[in-house]
């Protein structure tokens, strides 16, 4: 152990043992928290960096994978927080343009449970953790840990969703279902800072006067008094002088997408991001196939000629990285200039981890939640 790493304290992590028939009984039946030793720097490389998480968000796709029904498939034991942003505490002798103390942010893609090699292992719910320096980028200042933490994720996503597969021109009406959950909350603010209009639908009045706050033209709640939904092609239809919207950003799925197919016009691009309100598409417990998943109705798609895209942000990274630089640094540039920041409602101390993750299950807060290890 060398004189620098003899000052770290002991650390803690939270650990998935093994993956869950459902993300419930994952939570409550195989997460564990546990002592973590910090990262000994004599088995690190030279193009490395240790860093202390300050604030890791707790994603809808974190809780999913505890029961290996996202499609990107953890090994357990592993620790999730594929988000994270925290402080450099020692860099490898061939990293250059970082200090020790400098605030970063950590790229999903390359490191935590999303991505797909060494620093698989490395996720934000923990302490330390340790990523090539490929992977940083600095934390704007203009930017909280909790909200750093949060912004990659979800802004990236929304410009692939809106901007590279929706195309979507200033002045287009855009049907953002969802609006007050992540995704659906960074999809509002940059259909509008594309000069979109938007219209944004959720299941409560309360948390969708925040997605109004945030810049969503109108809101319509899609919830009736015992929860389940009402026809809300009315509504979107009265919104757009009975034609429709050219646009609709779906992650939310299930008999959603079915009433959003009404409250287009023709000719529209239909953004397929999520299902959130159908998350167990998949088999649990990382068994493959989809025996549950979202059919859509080929007979609306072809008589309102319809244009369904497929919109996953971090596949299609993988397959072409030479998307990652051109988002990236429009988001930057919206978040230099304050026309984009991710909205952090909530956040949670490690000990409270399984409340945390279960609350985002459960859809208990509006934008992103955030785990502080
Ligand atoms: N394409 C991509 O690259 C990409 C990237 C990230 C995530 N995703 C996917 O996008 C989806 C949403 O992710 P997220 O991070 O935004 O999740 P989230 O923060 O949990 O938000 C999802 C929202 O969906 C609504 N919802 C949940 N269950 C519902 C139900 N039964 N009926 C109606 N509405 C329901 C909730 O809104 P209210 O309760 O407020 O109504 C919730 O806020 C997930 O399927 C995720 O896997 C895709």
């Amino acid at each position: 152990m060398t004189e620098q790493q003899a000052k770290w304290p002991e650390g803690r992590r939270v650990v998935v043992e093994a993956l869950g028939e459902t993300p419930l009984e994952a939570i409550d039946q195989n997460l564990k928290i546990e002592v973590q030793a910090p990262p000994r720097i004599e088995e690190r490389g030279p193009r490395e960096v240790v860093l202390r998480v300050r604030a890791s968000g707790i994603n809808w796709v974190d809780v999913i994978m505890t029961s290996g029904q996202y499609q990107h498939v953890p090994a357990p034991p592993y620790t999730p927080g594929l988000e994270m942003a925290g402080e450099i505490l020692w860099c490898g002798s061939e990293v250059e343009g970082w200090e020790l103390g400098d605030a970063v942010i950590v790229d999903g893609i390359l490191a935590g449970p999303r991505s797909l090699g060494d620093y698989r292992r490395w996720g934000g719910f923990a302490t330390y953790a340790v990523a090539p320096v490929e992977a940083l980028i600095p934390k704007p200042k203009a930017l909280s840990f909790d909200a750093a933490a949060t912004v990659l994720g979800a802004f990236e996503t929304a410009y692939h969703v809106l901007v590279v597969r929706g195309q979507v021109q200033a002045g287009e009406t855009v049907l953002v279902l969802g609006a007050s959950g992540t995704t659906g909350m960074a999809a509002v603010q940059v259909a509008k800072a594309l000069g979109a209009r938007v219209i944004a639908t959720g299941r409560r009045a309360d948390k969708l006067e925040r997605v109004k706050e945030l810049g969503a033209d109108h809101v319509v709640v899609t919830a009736q008094e015992d929860g389940s939904m009402r026809r809300f092609r009315d509504d979107v239809k009265a919104l757009t002088g009975g034609r429709g919207v050219e646009v609709v950003h779906d992650g939310v799925g299930g008999e959603h997408s079915l009433e959003a197919l009404r409250c287009v016009d023709f000719g529209a691009r239909y953004l397929v991001v999520g299902w959130a309100a159908t998350p167990l598409v998949a088999r649990g417990k990382g068994k493959r196939g989809a025996p549950n998943a979202n059919v859509l109705p080929t007979n609306l798609i072809m008589m309102k000629g319809l244009d369904v895209r497929g919109c996953p942000a971090v596949i299609s990274a993988h397959r072409d990285p030479s998307l990652v630089p051109t988002r990236r640094r429009q988001i930057m540039e919206w978040v230099e200039a304050g026309k984009i920041a991710p909205h952090v409602s909530a956040h949670y101390d490690l000990d409270d981890v399984a409340d945390g993750m279960r609350a985002k299950f459960e859809s208990r807060h509006v934008g992103m939640v955030t785990l502080r290890p």
